[in-house]
């Protein structure tokens, strides 16, 4: 089915107690992992790009490997554009074709990012797509970008309310205690900050950093309003891993298709965990039985 739109999705996510999995995706094969993982549980998925993945690849090649694998599915599937600061690039993928775009300019002040997130509050409109935007610093590395921890500012629910009041967001991405990257010591989610942000803007929330954290942790803020739960560095590490292990057990074989199946299938093995851990399975059908039909 063609892409669809992020911003009624994550409202059905957090209407409904679940969150869609949002995966980094790296080329198609693991573009197309994490779709058949998706309709191996009639789940939805977002197949996210980060900024440096469009520079290496381009939008074109991408879009055309995420319509190629939606198309042939029946579960929902968004391409959403993740952390980006370049407002000429969130503009190309709308117009490329993705169904979702975010801008973090977290790093400026309150009024500034404000400012930045509203032009792009206008380019979602004018393509009709979603968008996520970013208020507090969310630390770690994400597409390069390194906010240590002591520059990490966890985000307020007041500010938070005015800044979602302001753009009606698909999807809100704030700094709750979550980390880019493996996690050095044990994470600790401020799950009420979760709650009392999500009581003062009702918007679904990502939760950026999702690597690493506890089914416990993903519940938690599940029930509290994360519908959409990023992961990223879980699926970089597995994709080299599988490699590395499929050469040392068949250290003879260089046919490149066995070696990109086992790649295949341990990431879509991993994609297959978080969707169901994050209760996606079977909400695709519901949500679609809930769109609006074509006239
Ligand atoms: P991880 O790399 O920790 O999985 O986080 C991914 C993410 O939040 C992408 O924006």
């Amino acid at each position: 089915m063609p892409l669809v739109n992020m911003k009624p999705l994550l409202r059905d996510a957090m209407d409904n107690g679940y969150a869609v999995a949002a995966f980094n995706l790296v080329d198609y094969n693991t573009t197309k992992a994490m779709v058949k993982a998706a309709e191996e549980l009639n789940a939805p998925v977002i197949c996210q790009t980060s900024a440096k993945t469009i520079k290496y690849f381009s939008h074109k090649e991408i879009v055309s490997w995420v319509r190629t694998v939606a198309e042939d599915s029946p579960v929902p599937v968004v391409l959403h554009l993740d952390h980006c600061k370049d407002i000429a690039m969130i503009e190309a993928c709308a117009k490329a074709g993705w169904t979702s775009i975010m801008i973090d300019a977290s790093e400026l002040p309150f009024e500034q990012n404000l400012t930045e997130s509203l032009k792009v509050r206008e380019i979602a409109e004018k393509y009709g797509v979603g968008m996520e935007a970013e208020l507090g610093q969310i630390m770690g590395v994400e597409d390069d970008e390194h906010v240590a921890e002591e520059d990490s500012v966890l985000t307020d629910p007041a500010d938070a309310k005015r800044f979602c009041d302001a753009l009606d967001l698909s999807a809100f991405a704030c700094a709750v205690g979550t980390a880019h990257g493996f996690y050095r010591g044990e994470p600790v989610v401020d799950f009420d900050r979760i709650a009392a942000i999500n009581a003062a803007t009702r918007t679904p929330m990502a939760l950026h950093g999702g690597t690493g954290l506890s089914d416990e942790t993903f519940a938690k803020a599940i029930a509290r309003g994360s519908a959409k739960i990023n992961i990223s560095t879980n699926l970089k590490h597995v994709w080299v891993k599988s490699f590395v292990d499929y050469h040392l057990a068949n250290p003879k074989d260089f046919e490149p298709l066995r070696v990109g199946d086992a790649q295949y299938q341990a990431c879509k093995a991993m994609f297959h965990g978080f969707i169901e851990k994050f209760g996606g399975k079977d909400r695709g059908p519901a949500f679609l039985n809930k769109l609006p039909k074509a006239a």
